[in-house]
């Protein structure tokens, strides 16, 4: 019989396992064509309507919000995963109104980003739940290159 009290920790290990295994199989990365072009018009929308005001239509930021592209911004996510990203646009942004946006608008203009950022598109969406977007890691610099 399972004790009650551990059928939470059961579940998480049951949820958390697959993905680890996954990340171990297929390690990917941002270089690997984690989004597809659609992905990114749908994006460019998202951010043009709830984004661009305070970071910039280039995504070049202003006075108070940082820039979107470019080094900066790319040397503070080298090393974490798409996942973190997401989570970090879903939660705090827009900064007026932040988690009103649905994971599917997030994912989309978190592809746009990636592709301002100059990662290549590929032929799958990005997508929309941290648990695939945990195995998919920023690299500010090609893997290998
Ligand atoms: C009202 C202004 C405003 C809006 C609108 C806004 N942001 Fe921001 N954003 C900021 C400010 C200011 C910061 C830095 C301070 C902070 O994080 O709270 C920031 C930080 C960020 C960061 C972290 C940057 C880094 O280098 O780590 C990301 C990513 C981001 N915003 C994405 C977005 C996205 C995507 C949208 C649209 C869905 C958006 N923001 C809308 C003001 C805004």
């Amino acid at each position: 019989m399972t004790h009650p009290s551990l059928r939470p920790l059961l579940a998480v290990a049951l949820v958390a396992l697959p993905a680890v295994a996954l990340s171990q199989a297929a390690p990917r990365s941002v270089w690997d064509g984690v989004y597809t072009a659609a992905q990114v018009q749908r994006g460019a929308a998202v951010y043009a309507a709830h984004c661009a005001s305070c970071h910039g239509d280039a995504l070049g930021g202003n006075d108070q919000a940082p820039a979107l592209a470019g080094g900066g911004f790319l040397a503070n996510w080298n090393g974490q995963t798409a996942a973190a990203l997401f989570t970090r646009i879903k939660t705090t942004m827009p900064l007026d109104n932040p988690n009103s946006l649905g994971a599917a608008k997030v994912a989309d203009v978190e592809a746009m980003i990636l592709s301002k950022n100059g990662f290549p598109a590929g032929s799958a969406d990005l997508p929309s739940d941290s648990g695939a977007l945990g195995t998919i890691a920023i690299t500010q610099d090609k893997p290998g290159a």
